[in-house]
């Protein structure tokens, strides 16, 4: 009850699943957005059917929310037009919505590929310039960027995100430096909603993998330290595909095939 009314779009997905069981104790009602059909299952949840992409719907969706944790959109590398429908004008529309009916934290979902072209030899920071791996990861730059405009021009406060790869288990060789756990993902997802005096911040939310390529620091200014560690599941993962230090940290989807394809 803590965390007043928050508003979680993209509920339906993976992520959204797990982030919906995990504040349902925690908020006092929590608005459940998707273009598909989700099923209440709970006294406190409300469920509604929206495009993202409704700027009029998505308003009205978020009136009286505290918060609103933006997971929905398009989640891997596809068409540039479906990339600027879901996530640069839908986040535009959640931006816009929760400036006009003063929602006091947005959270939105950015990244890890908003980076994938440093090599695995570098450990990136939230400062370091992007180097997107693919056109998802130039939409999320975008993202961010309509975050950081809010916050500068609007005083929204604006977390985003950089998520690694959520899975319940790593079962790649990647992962061992990419993992965001679901206990971890649901740690950064309740730092960012109550966080105090932030006007804007951009963390990597992913596990404490000891072979990770990016920085917690801010992760941890933001309150949450992640607990698990890929290593523990390195012996059940086939050793083939192993990086050289210059390969980049997005592995197959930074090869030109992988936006080719579209
Ligand atoms: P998902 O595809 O499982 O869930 C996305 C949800 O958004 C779906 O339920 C879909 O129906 C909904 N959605 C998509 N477009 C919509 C629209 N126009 N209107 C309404 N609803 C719409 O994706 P997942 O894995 O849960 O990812 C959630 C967010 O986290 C995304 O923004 C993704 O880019 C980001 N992310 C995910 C990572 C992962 O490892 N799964 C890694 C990095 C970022």
């Amino acid at each position: 009850t803590g965390l007043g009314t928050v508003v979680v779009t993209g509920a339906a997905g993976q992520i959204g699943s797990v982030v919906r069981a995990g504040l349902r104790g925690e908020a006092e009602r929590l608005v459940l957005l998707d273009r598909v059909g989700l099923a209440r299952q709970s006294p406190t949840e409300e469920v509604r059917q929206l495009d993202l992409r409704d700027a009029e719907a998505v308003t009205a969706a978020l009136e009286g929310a505290d918060a609103v944790v933006h997971l929905g959109g398009v989640p891997d590398e596809a068409p540039l037009s479906d990339l600027l429908d879901g996530n640069v004008r839908g986040t535009h529309n959640v931006l816009e919505g929760a400036r006009r009916q003063g929602v006091g934290r947005v959270v939105l979902a950015s990244s890890n590929r908003l980076t994938g072209f440093y090599p695995v030899s570098t450990t990136v920071t939230p400062e370091m310039p992007p180097r997107p791996d693919g056109l998802y990861g130039v939409s999320k730059v975008a993202v961010e960027a309509l975050g950081r405009l809010y916050a500068d021009k609007f005083n929204l406060s604006v977390v985003c995100l950089r998520i690694g790869s959520f899975e319940d288990v790593p079962t790649e060789r990647r992962h061992l430096a990419t993992w965001l756990s679901p206990r971890d993902c649901l740690g950064f997802v309740r730092a960012a909603l109550t966080a105090s005096d932030i006007n804007f911040a951009a963390v990597y939310a992913v596990s404490a993998n000891k072979r990770r390529f990016w920085d917690i620091e801010a992760g941890a200014a933001l309150g949450y330290t992640p607990v698990d560690d890929a290593e523990v599941f390195a012996p059940r993962i086939p050793p083939e595909g192993d990086a050289a230090e210059h390969d980049p940290q997005g592995g197959v989807y930074a090869s030109p095939e992988y936006t080719l394809r579209y």
